[in-house]
């Protein structure tokens, strides 16, 4: 008998709000996955991904990936707060949206 696995995941894209993020992101997000957009609008923008922010599997954090950044996915409910971050330059308890 052929295995089932949920091939639902959570996915993190650094970089996001740019060209290239975007539509991976745009792809994850039709393929059913969750994904937590990581950006700091550097170069990129919000009108890349301001189509999503009504998407329940889409998060957007507003945040700079080369200092040390620690994600755990929360234990609270999904819709509340899917994703805590854990960051000494920050002291934000969880991601937010961006809207
Ligand atoms: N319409 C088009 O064909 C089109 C449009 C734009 C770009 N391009 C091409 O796409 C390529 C560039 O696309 P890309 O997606 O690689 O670049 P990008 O600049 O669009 O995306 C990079 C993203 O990374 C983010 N970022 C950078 N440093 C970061 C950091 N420290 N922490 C968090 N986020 C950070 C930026 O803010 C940006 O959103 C180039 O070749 C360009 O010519 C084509």
């Amino acid at each position: 008998m052929a295995r089932v696995y949920n091939s639902r995941k959570r996915i993190l894209v650094t970089g996001g709000a740019g060209f290239l993020g975007s539509h991976l992101i745009d792809r994850l997000l039709s393929d059913g996955h969750e994904v937590l957009c990581v950006d700091n609008l550097f170069t990129g923008t919000k009108r890349n991904i301001e189509h999503l922010h009504t998407n329940p599997r889409f998060e957007f954090l507003r945040h700079d990936v080369t200092p040390y950044l620690s994600l755990k996915p929360s234990t609270a409910p999904r819709a509340q707060n899917p994703w805590r971050l854990r960051n000494p330059r920050s002291s934000s308890a969880g991601a937010s949206k961006m809207y």
